[in-house]
C-alpha cells in the first residue's frame, strides 16, 4: 500500500486521530529527505516499536547557517516517497515550507550541556535550529517513540536532553550508524562527492577507527586525538574542526584524559568542500 503524503496539519491530525481511536502506537523518524540507507535502516527500526511509521520531510532553515548549504541541499521528494513506500511508511508528512515558521515566530529552545562544545563550537545555532523543528514536529505529530541516528551523535544527546528537561512523554531510540562498503558513514551530502573526493572521505573511518583502538589499547588520549587530527591533515582533508573522545551519554570533557569509563570518539572534517562528521565506540578494556 502506499503511503499517505500530508503537507498540511489538518490533513495530519485527522489521520492520527483515527490512528489512535483504533489503538495504534506511532513511531516517527524525522528527516530532511535525500533519503538513504541509513534514514531507511531508521524506518525499519521504527516499523519494529510501533504500528504505525510516519516520516517527515523538512529541511529546516532555521538549523543551517548564512553561507551553509540550505539552497544546495538536494531535494529528491518523488524518490524518497518511493523508497519510504517500499519500507512500508504509513504516512510521509511533508510540511508546506512557510507553515512551519510565520513571520511573527519569536520562541526560542536553547539546549546546554550535552549540545555545548564539538558541533556548537562550529555551529553555534545548529542545536537551536534542530531543537526547535524537533519540538514542533513532536507536539504535531505526537509519537510515542522516535528514532534518530548515531551518525548525528551530538544531535541524538541533545534530543533525549529536550525531552526529558521539557516533560515530553516521547521514548527516544537511537540507531547504529549505517556504512557504505568502505566504511564511510552514509549522509545526503556524500552526492556532493566527485569519485577522487569519495576516496579521500572514505579515508575519515579508517583513521578513526585506528585511533579509538589506540585508545583502548592504552594510549595518551590527547595524544592520540591530536595523531588523529594529523593524519586527516595528511590524507588530504583541508581542516579538522574536532577529533575529541568525551563520556559516552553525558558527553563530558574525560578527567586529565584518563580513560576510565564508555567513551565516544567524535569527529568534524572538512574534505573538498565538504563537512564530514563522525564518530565510534571508545570502550575501557
Ligand atoms: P537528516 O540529516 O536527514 O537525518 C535524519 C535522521 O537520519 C537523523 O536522526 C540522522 O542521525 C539519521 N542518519 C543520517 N545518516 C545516517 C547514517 N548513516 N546512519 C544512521 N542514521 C543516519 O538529522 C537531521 O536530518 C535533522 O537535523 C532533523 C533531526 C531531521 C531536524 O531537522
Amino acid at each position: 500500500t502506499t503511503p499517505i503524503i500530508s503537507r498540511t496539519q489538518r490533513e495530519l491530525r485527522g489521520q492520527l486521530a483515527e490512528w489512535r481511536g483504533s489503538g495504534d502506537r506511532i513511531a516517527f523518524v524525522p528527516t530532511m529527505g535525500a533519503l538513504h540507507e541509513g534514514h531507511l535502516s531508521l524506518v525499519r527500526l521504527a516499523r519494529k516499536k510501533a504500528e504505525r511509521v510516519i516520516v517527515s520531510i523538512f529541511v529546516n532553515p532555521t538549523q543551517f547557517a548564512p553561507g551553509e548549504d540550505l539552497e544546495a541541499y538536494p531535494r529528491t521528494e518523488a524518490a524518497d516517497s518511493e523508497k519510504l513506500a517500499a519500507e512500508g511508511v504509513d504516512l510521509i508528512y511533508i510540511p508546506l515550507p512557510n507553515s512551519m515558521y510565520n513571520a511573527h515566530h519569536a520562541t526560542a529552545i536553547k539546549v546546554g550541556g550535552v549540545a555545548t562544545g564539538l558541533e556548537t563550537d562550529h555551529r553555534p545555532t545548529f542545536f537551536d535550529g534542530v531543537a526547535l523543528v524537533v519540538t514542533k514536529l513532536f507536539n504535531r505529530v505526537q509519537p510515542d517513540v522516535a528514532i534518530f541516528g548515531e551518525k548525528d551523535y551530538q544531535q541524538l544527546a541533545t534530543i533525549r536532553r529536550l525531552v526529558e528537561d521539557l516533560d515530553m512523554p516521547i521514548h527516544i531510540i537511537g540507531a547504529p550508524i549505517a556504512r557504505d562498503e568502505y566504511g564511510l558513514a552514509l549522509s545526503s551530502r556524500n552526492q556532493y562527492f566527485n569519485a577522487q573526493s569519495l576516496a579521500k572521505a572514505r579515508q575519515l573511518n579508517t583513521i578513526m577507527f585506528d585511533c579509538a583502538e589506540s585508545m583502548e589499547r592504552g594510549a595518551n588520549v590527547d595524544r592520540a586525538a591530536e595523531d588523529a587530527a594529523q593524519a586527516l591533515l595528511d590524507a588530504g582533508f583541508s581542516g579538522v574542526d574536532y577529533v575529541q573522545v568525551r563520556s559516552k551519554n553525558s558527553l563530558t570533557v574525560l578527567e586529565g584524559g584518563v580513560l576510565n569509563k564508555p567513551a565516544r570518539l567524535l569527529i568534524a572534517a572538512h574534505c573538498d568542500g565538504v563537512r564530514l562528521i563522525d564518530n565510534c565506540a571508545v570502550n575501557v578494556k
